[in-house]
């Protein structure tokens, strides 16, 4: 995982979140998230049961990956989750796009996440904290304090390299 100089931490590339197999399970988690949230602000009765739908769906691939993700996580467009199991987000996590998460990652909190951060296998961020753009958290680093633009953290405490 080293960070792709092309990604941008602005402009959503929402081919980073397409299904690829019938168990591709982190973009199919996703999906119904972003279903669910759409269907929710069309509002009327259609929409009422497209959600309802979506919820059911958000709950299978929940179980199938063992991630906890609410339905109305604020996630920017473009997250990468490869391989979901064990990942669990704070509902009020904000995640800005093109981001990449590992498996086994938690965000404890209110964390606020830039554009293109790539978070490593198993890492710890411990909120309330800020991740600027373009930054990386190693796999298993305990993160307690900010994360800097263009910073890769690794450690516990993470510490910039
Ligand atoms: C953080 C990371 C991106 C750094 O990669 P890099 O820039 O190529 O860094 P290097 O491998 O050159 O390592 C630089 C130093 O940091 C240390 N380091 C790297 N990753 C570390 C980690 N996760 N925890 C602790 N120390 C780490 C190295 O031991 C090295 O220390 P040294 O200078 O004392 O020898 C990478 O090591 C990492 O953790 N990636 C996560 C990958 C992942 O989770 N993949 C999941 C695939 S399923």
């Amino acid at each position: 995982m080293s960070q792709d100089d092309n990604v941008s931490a602005e402009i959503p590339d929402w081919s980073r979140e397409q299904v690829r197999s019938f168990w591709d399970a982190g973009p199919k988690l996703l999906r119904s998230i972003r279903r669910y949230q759409t269907a929710k602000k069309r509002g009327g009765v259609w929409a009422a049961m497209s959600a309802r739908y979506w919820v059911i769906i958000h709950r299978f691939w929940s179980i199938v990956s063992q991630c906890e993700i609410h339905l109305h996580t604020k996630i920017g467009g473009g997250l990468r989750i490869p391989h979901p199991q064990g990942i669990i987000l704070h509902p009020d996590v904000e995640i800005g796009v093109n981001c990449m998460i590992f498996q086994q990652v938690t965000l404890s909190g209110p964390v606020v996440m830039g554009g293109h951060v790539d978070v490593g296998a198993g890492a710890k961020l411990m909120a309330p904290l800020r991740v600027a753009d373009h930054s990386t958290i190693g796999a298993n680093a305990v993160v307690t304090k900010d994360v800097l633009s263009g910073q890769t953290v690794v450690g516990v405490p993470a510490k910039p390299i």
